[in-house]
């Protein structure tokens, strides 16, 4: 075993042999959008966004659901599967399988298989001082679905919310190992500074962050305003706050936003000064117009994070 439980990293990763490592995660939640296509196709992008994170290439993968087959038509499991299975065939990631159980709440996701080459994974423990530090996709997918759920998200927040999380992380992950990236993983669940910081600790350094450098989408900061904050941002932000020091100049807005918890998220990439560039620039010139520098790697404050 390369990579376990004990790193809080994204994906495990066990040696096959010299040259093979298999990678291995699952992944699964309740929908985030109404449309059930739609949803399918993001808890893939989600799912497989951990092999990604860690340099692999997924190969197979096994559905999960849960649905509640006695009050909602079995059409709407469909739709959900056909979008999960779009994106797998976008990925050239073959299905092999899946268990489906009864249950009063929808839920989806994926069991993922990929291989990674053993002396190139790509964990959350590998950055290194001098580093910068790359962010592939804009922030604020929780801020946005919160003010869809409450019905007050315009169109074109939700339209860039949706194509943001429907994004694979393949590109990004193809980008940086070209480029002798040191560390990665990807944002989720914990928020921008959760999952910084979880790279902060396994790398033992410090990240200094510039937040005026951090890319939202369009409209998080307004909903931000308006309160639209999901539980889990207020949840991250008690968990996290004793291991980041704010510079007072950053407004407390941004800083809820950083603790917004995403779905489908991009990768935090930690690289030498040089290759941050190369990575940026490569990822604007294939679509990918987010991708930005936001920080660096300090030998200082090691596990924690400075934002200014
Ligand atoms: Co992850
Ligand atoms: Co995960």
């Amino acid at each position: 075993m390369l990579v376990g439980l004990e790193t809080s990293d994204d994906a495990g990763v066990y040696l096959l042999n010299e040259k093979i490592a298999l990678v291995q995660t699952v992944d699964f939640f309740t929908p985030i959008v109404d449309d059930p296509f739609t949803f399918g196709q993001i808890a893939v992008v989600n799912a497989l966004s951990d092999v990604y994170a860690m340099g692999g290439k997924p190969l197979t993968a096994l559905n999960l659901a849960a649905f509640p087959i006695k009050t909602l038509p079995s059409s709407i499991l469909r739709e959900i599967l056909r979008g999960g299975l779009s994106k797998m065939v976008e990925a050239e990631v073959a299905l092999i399988g899946g268990h489906t159980v009864e249950d009063p709440e929808i839920k989806y996701g994926l069991a993922v298989t990929g291989v990674v080459d053993p002396g190139r994974i790509l964990s959350n423990a590998g950055a290194k001082p001098g580093d910068r530090l790359v962010l592939t996709k804009p922030l604020g997918t929780g801020v946005i679905a919160t003010a869809l759920k409450g019905e007050m998200a315009s169109q074109e927040a939700i339209e860039k919310m949706v194509a943001c999380m429907l994004t694979l992380n393949r590109t990004a992950s193809e980008t940086m190992q070209t480029l002798e990236a040191h560390g990665c993983t990807d944002i989720t669940g914990f928020g921008f500074i959760g999952h910084a910081l979880e790279m902060a600790s396994a790398s033992q350094v410090g990240l200094v962050i510039q937040s005026k450098s951090i890319p939202f989408l369009p409209k998080a900061l307004e909903y931000g305003g308006m309160g639209l904050l999901p539980g889990g941002a207020y949840s991250n932000r008690q968990f996290f706050s004793c291991k980041v020091e704010v510079d007072p100049a950053v407004s407390s807005l941004l800083v809820d936003l950083l603790y917004d918890p995403q779905t489908s998220g991009g990768l935090l990439v930690s690289l030498p000064p040089g290759g941050a560039e190369k990575m940026v620039e490569a990822l604007r010139e294939k679509g990918h117009y987010d991708a930005t520098i936001v920080g660096e790697v300090i030998g200082d404050f090691p596990g924690k994070l400075k934002i200014i």
